[in-house]
C-alpha cells in the first residue's frame, strides 16, 4: 500500500492548475449510456481511481472507452448487459448513476444495492423514489435494485424532492431525458456538478430549463447523439489547496478555474483573514498572519460544502479561537477528528457539530486516512505539524485528488509517496 510522508513546516507558495471535477466527471460519463449513437469525446475528466472504477463498470455494461490526457472517449453502441454488479458497485457507490440512463435508453435495469459507507447512512431511496414517479417499477431483491420502466419506456412526471440530494436529481436528469413528455424536478440541487451535467445533456439535444436553480424542466426527446464535451474544474480540490496554503501560511495562485462557483468558500478564507483575489479564471490566496477563529455549516449549494468540511476542521486548528463546524448533509462525518486529534489537535464532537480550540501546535504521527476528503484533512494538517506525518491508506486520497503530492511538491511542500505493508 501506499503512504504520504510528510515533513511540516515549509509555506506553500507558486501556482499550480486545477484538475477536472471527479464529481461531475461520474454523472456525464454516465449519461453517455444514453444513447447508442455516436461517440463522446471528454475532456478535463482527472486521471484518478474513480474514474477508472467507473469506466470499468461502463466497460461492463459493454461500453467501449480509452482514456489518455485527461480525455475519454466513450462508445456505449454495443452496451447489451443492463447489469451493475456488486463487485464494481461496491468499490463506488456513484456506480447507481447507471440506473437512470440504462432504464431511460433499454426500459430496464438492474444495479447491486450499494451497501455501507465510512461516513454515516447514505441512503438511495431518492433515486428509487425519482425512477417510480417516472414509471418504474422497482424491486429489491438478492442484494440488487430491479427496474423496468411500464410497456419499455418512461413517462415524463413531476418530482420534488424532501431533500436536496446530487445523485438523485443527476438520475432523475438522465432519466427524464429519455422519458415521453416533461418532468419537472423541485428542490433539486444545484451543485456546479449539476449544472454541468444540464450542460452536458442540453449540448446533446435535451432542452432543460432551469439550470442553476432547484426547479429543472426536461422535455424528453426520442433518442440522442455522441457529442464533444469539456468538463469543468474540481472546485473541493481547489478549496483543499487553498486550506493547505493557508494553513502553512503561504500565498498560491490556482489556474483554471471559473471563481464564482466557489464564493461561500472563498467568502469564508476571507473572514479567516485570508486576502484573495480573482480573475476570471484563477484564484489567489495570501495568507494573514493570524488564521481567526470562522464558523461555517456544510449545507447543499451555494452554502458552504460538506465536501470542504474535513479540510476547513484542519485549517481552523491553527486559527485564533474557537471554531463551530457543523455538517447538515451527512451528521456524522467526522472520522477525520480522531486522527486530527492524535496529531495534537483539540476538537471536540456534539451531534453534527465539531469545535474546534484553535492555534493547538500539531506534532507529526502516524496517521489512518478513512475516507476522501477526511485524508486530505489529514495531508493538510501535516503540512503545519512538527516533524514527519504519515499518510496511512492513501488510496482514498488516490480516489478523488489527482497527482496531489506533485502538486504539492510544486508548492513547495516536503511530501512524498512510499510503500508499506500494512499488517
Ligand atoms: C454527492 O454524493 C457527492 N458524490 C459527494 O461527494 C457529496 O458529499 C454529496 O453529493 C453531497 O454534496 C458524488 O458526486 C459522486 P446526496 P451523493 O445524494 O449524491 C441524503 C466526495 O467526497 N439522501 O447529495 O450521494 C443523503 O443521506 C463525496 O467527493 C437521501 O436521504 O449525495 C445526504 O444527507 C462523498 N436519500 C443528502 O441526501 C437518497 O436517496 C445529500 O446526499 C439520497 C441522498
Amino acid at each position: 500500500m501506499d503512504k504520504l510522508v510528510i515533513k511540516g513546516g515549509r509555506k506553500l507558495s507558486g501556482s499550480v492548475n486545477a484538475s477536472g471535477s471527479k464529481n461531475s466527471s461520474l454523472p456525464i460519463i454516465a449519461a453517455t449510456l444514453l444513447t447508442g449513437n455516436g461517440t463522446f469525446t471528454l475532456h478535463n475528466i482527472p486521471d484518478l481511481r474513480d474514474i477508472t472504477t467507473f469506466t470499468q463498470l461502463l466497460n461492463h455494461l459493454g461500453a467501449e472507452t480509452t482514456f489518455a490526457d485527461n480525455t475519454l472517449r466513450v462508445s456505449s453502441n454495443h452496451v447489451q448487459s443492463l447489469q451493475a454488479p456488486y463487485e464494481l458497485v461496491k468499490k463506488m457507490r456513484a456506480s447507481i448513476y447507471v440506473l437512470g440512463p440504462l432504464l431511460a435508453r433499454f426500459g430496464h435495469a438492474r444495479v447491486s444495492l450499494p451497501g455501507g459507507c465510512a461516513f454515516g447512512p447514505r441512503p438511495i431511496d431518492l433515486h428509487l423514489m425519482a425512477m417510480e414517479k417516472l414509471g418504474a417499477t422497482i424491486t429489491i431483491e438478492t442484494g440488487f435494485i430491479d427496474a423496468t420502466a411500464k410497456e419499455g419506456k418512461l413517462r415524463g412526471a413531476h418530482i420534488d424532492f424532501p431533500v436536496s440530494s446530487v445523485g438523485a436529481t443527476g438520475n432523475a436528469l438522465m432519466a427524464a431525458a429519455l422519458a415521453e413528455g416533461t418532468t419537472t424536478l423541485s428542490n433539486a440541487a444545484a451543485e456546479p456538478e449539476i449544472v454541468t451535467l444540464c450542460k452536458f445533456l442540453i449540448a446533446m439535444g435535451v432542452p432543460i430549463r432551469g439550470t442553476g436553480t432547484t426547479e429543472l424542466e426536461i422535455d424528453g426527446v426520442p433518442s440522442l447523439a455522441g457529442i464533444e464535451f469539456d468538463n469543468v474544474f474540481d472546485r473541493i480540490e481547489v478549496g483543499t489547496l487553498l486550506a493547505a496554503a493557508a494553513i502553512t501560511g503561504g500565498e498560491i495562485t490556482i489556474n483554471r478555474v471559473e471563481p464564482q462557483q466557489m464564493k461561500t468558500v472563498l467568502k469564508k478564507f476571507t473572514e479567516a483573514g485570508c486576502t484573495i483575489t480573482t480573475t476570471d479564471n484563477s484564484i489567489t490566496l495570501k495568507s494573514p498572519e493570524k488564521l481567526l477563529a470562522t464558523d461555517v455549516t456544510a449545507k447543499p449549494y451555494p452554502a458552504f460544502p460538506t465536501d470542504m468540511q474535513a479540510q476547513w476542521i484542519a485549517l481552523m486548528t491553527q486559527a485564533e479561537g474557537i471554531s463551530h463546524i457543523t455538517d447538515k448533509v451527512y451528521h456524522e462525518r467526522f472520522n477525520h477528528i480522531p486522527e486530527l486529534n492524535r496529531l495534537g489537535a483539540h476538537i471536540e464532537i456534539r451531534k453534527n457539530q465539531a469545535l474546534v480550540h484553535g492555534q493547538q501546535p500539531l506534532s507529526g504521527t502516524t496517521v489512518m486516512s478513512t475516507d476522501l476528503r477526511a485524508s486530505a484533512s489529514l495531508v493538510i494538517a501535516g503540512l503545519v505539524a512538527q516533524g514527519t506525518t504519515e499518510v496511512l491508506r492513501v488510496y482514498h486520497l488516490d480516489r478523488g485528488y489527482e497527482k496531489i503530492e506533485q502538486k504539492l511538491q510544486s508548492l513547495g511542500a516536503d511530501i512524498s509517496r512510499e510503500k508499506y505493508n500494512e499488517f
